[in-house]
Parts: structure tokens; sequence; C-alpha cells
């Protein structure tokens, strides 16, 4: 391993995040990732054409046309609106700005690898919470001393959803910690609980534009809580960078949350293959977990994950596995086109 004697001390103690593969070659069908199958809205690449008259400026440090776009979506003010590069840095400046008291963070044992790399890059404690023995998250396990709950929902890479009454009853529960629910995937049949926002002080959405919305390549995300808690990440963002969405991206998004038909189609077509997609695994004999979200989890009952993915991928085929106690024979499958989905299962079908 690589080292200096330049190095702040807490990069030796880093283990950063690995995203999953992203191939040069062109073929490779590409479910490991969960990104959309579908491309974004045309109006996105028109909004960002007409852009490009702007790049000679800064873009708005507020990006406020697009905190304007989100709040007007969805029924709150656009000073309960946050937007970010990515889910990612909104989430990073959560753990920076929200998250870091004494007592420990609580979040799920399995969820989105991300969460314990920002725990060790800002020196937050955390405690894991198990799943329960069908791979759900149960509110009841989270009445323990913390100083915030973190939640994905639905859940990564599980694909399994809480219903909003769920959620209700935890950030109820606690009223003095902080609840914050990571809503990436929540576009594709789960319920959101942005409309308990008003309600609650002590609740805050992470939204992306990654996946629904087709625009991973884009970068960008946003929060939606009460005031104060905005506030907190304004102060974070305006101390570490005053421009992190582009011209050029603030345009998109705006262009993208915009145009609700396409929306409505690509994620329709998404939630059908995905039925389609659990009901053919389920045949070829994997157990596939519940999933509202655009991927699948699911193991076989007589191959190893490992396995399955080397060979698919050997053949062409990307999925993710993660080699982690409790699902080291699950894979995570993104939902691909209906092409792409038939390829898998084909392979599937020889290899199983
Ligand atoms: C649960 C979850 N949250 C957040 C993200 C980050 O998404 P992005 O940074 O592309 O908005 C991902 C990405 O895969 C995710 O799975």
């Amino acid at each position: 391993m690589i080292m200096s004697r330049f190095w702040s001390p807490v990069v030796h103690s880093l283990s950063p995040y690995v995203p999953g593969e992203q191939p040069k070659q062109d073929g490779i069908v590409k479910l490991n990732t969960n990104e959309n199958p579908y491309p974004p809205s045309p109006g996105v690449l028109a909004a960002i054409a007409s852009a490009t008259d702007r790049l000679r400026l800064y873009p708005d440090p507020r990006a406020s046309a697009l905190r304007e776009t989100v709040a007007a979506h969805y029924g709150v003010a656009p000073e309960e609106v946050f937007v970010g590069n990515g889910s990612d840095e909104v989430l990073a400046h959560t753990f920076q700005a929200l998250l870091k008291h004494d007592a420990p963070l609580l979040f799920p044992d399995i969820t989105y690898s991300f969460y314990p790399v920002y725990c060790g890059l800002y020196g937050i404690s955390y405690e894991e919470v198990p799943l329960d023995a069908a791979m759900r998250i149960e509110i009841a396990d989270y009445r323990r001393p913390c100083s915030a709950i973190l939640l994905p929902n639905p859940n990564a890479p599980t694909g399994i959803g809480l219903p909003r009454k769920a959620i209700e009853a935890l950030v109820a529960e606690h009223p003095d910690r902080l609840v914050v629910i990571d809503e990436a995937y929540v576009d594709f049949g789960a319920e959101s609980a942005v409309p308990l926002v008003a309600r609650h002080d002590n609740l805050l959405i992470v939204q992306t534009l990654s996946k629904s919305r087709a625009l991973a390549g884009l970068r960008v995300g946003f929060a939606i809580g009460q005031r104060p808690l905005i506030d907190a990440l304004e102060r974070v963002k305006d101390s570490f960078n005053s421009y992190p969405l582009d011209c050029l991206a603030i345009a998109g998004a705006v262009a993208a949350i915009t145009d609700d038909a396409w929306f409505q189609e690509t994620r329709q077509r998404i939630m059908a293959s995905r039925q389609s997609l659990i009901r053919a695994l389920s045949e070829l004999g994997f157990e596939v977990l519940p999933s509202v979200a655009n991927f699948v989890f699911a193991r076989h009952r007589s191959h190893s994950g490992a396995d399955l993915a080397t060979r698919l991928r050997q053949r062409g085929v990307l999925v993710r596995h993660f080699q982690k106690r409790r699902i080291e024979d699950f894979l995570r499958i993104t939902v691909g086109t209906e092409e792409q989905c038939s390829r898998l299962l084909a392979l599937l079908h020889d290899l199983v």
C-alpha cells in the first residue's frame, strides 16, 4: 500500500467506498450500479444545450431555479430544499452538519456501504442495527441510545420498503433525534416521507436524480427538511464549495423534474420489468426479496453468489456481488431494459 509522511493522520485510517465497475468496452450488459436503462427526458438535453451560453460565468451558488423547481414539485418552500453534487455529496454534508454528536449514529447492518465510509471520514461513531431474519428493517430495534438514525427507504441492497406510517412512528418516537431517510430509490414503488416534513422538525429526506430521472452522469441530489436543517447544510456547503452544481447540471435537473410524463412512463416500465424479472428468477430457483426499487436482491438455492457473478461477468453481464456476511450468496441485479433482462435470464438458465 502506498503511504507518505505528508498524509494527514486521518488519511491512514480511511476505508474508501468502492463504486461498482464502469466497464470501458462496449456491449456489456450493465446491471451492477442501479442506473436507469432508459435515457433522460429529451427536454434535459435541450436545456443543457441552451445553458452552454452561460459557461463563461459562475453558476448561481444557490441554484435557485432548481430549488424552486424541487420545492414546487414536492409542495415545500424553496428554503426547505438543499441541492448538491449527487446525493452522495448531500449525504456527506448531512453527516458533517447534522450527524456528528456524542452518542452513536444508528443505521442497518446491511445497507448502503457509503454510510460507514462517511463516519470514518468525519470521525462519527456509529452502531449497525441488524436487519431481522427476513432482511427487513424493524423500527422497534432502533429503541436504543443514539444521536440520530439513518435509513434508506427502500433499503439498499435489499430493495425492501417501509410504509410511511412506520417512518412517522419512528420520527414521533424520537422527537429529539434527527431521522434521515435516504430515498434514492423511492420513485420505484415505495412511499416517500416528504409529506411528513411539515409536521416533524427532526426529519430530513435525501433524494437523487441519478436513478428515476436517469441522470447519474449529471450528479444532482437534494434534501428536503425544515429550515434549520437546510441552513446547517448550507453552512457546511458554503465552507466547502460555493458551486457544487454547474450551470449545465442545474438546467438539466430543472428540465428532468419538469417532464413528469417522461418520468412516469419510464418508471412504470421499470416497475413492470421488475415484476417479470422477479417471476422469472423465482422460476429458476432464486429466492428474491420483495423489491420496490429498480433492482432485485436474489440468491440461488444451490449456487454461490460469487460464482454466479463471475460466470455472468465472463459472459458480458455485470451484476453486483457483496463479499459480506449474511449476503454473500446474494446478487444485486439492476432492472434493465426488457432485452437486457432477457439476456441475463437466458444466461442464468444455462448456468443454474
Ligand atoms: C442508497 C443510496 N443512496 C445514495 C446513493 C448516491 O446516489 P447519487 O450520489 O448518484 O445521487 C446511492 C447510489 O447508488 C444509493 O444506493
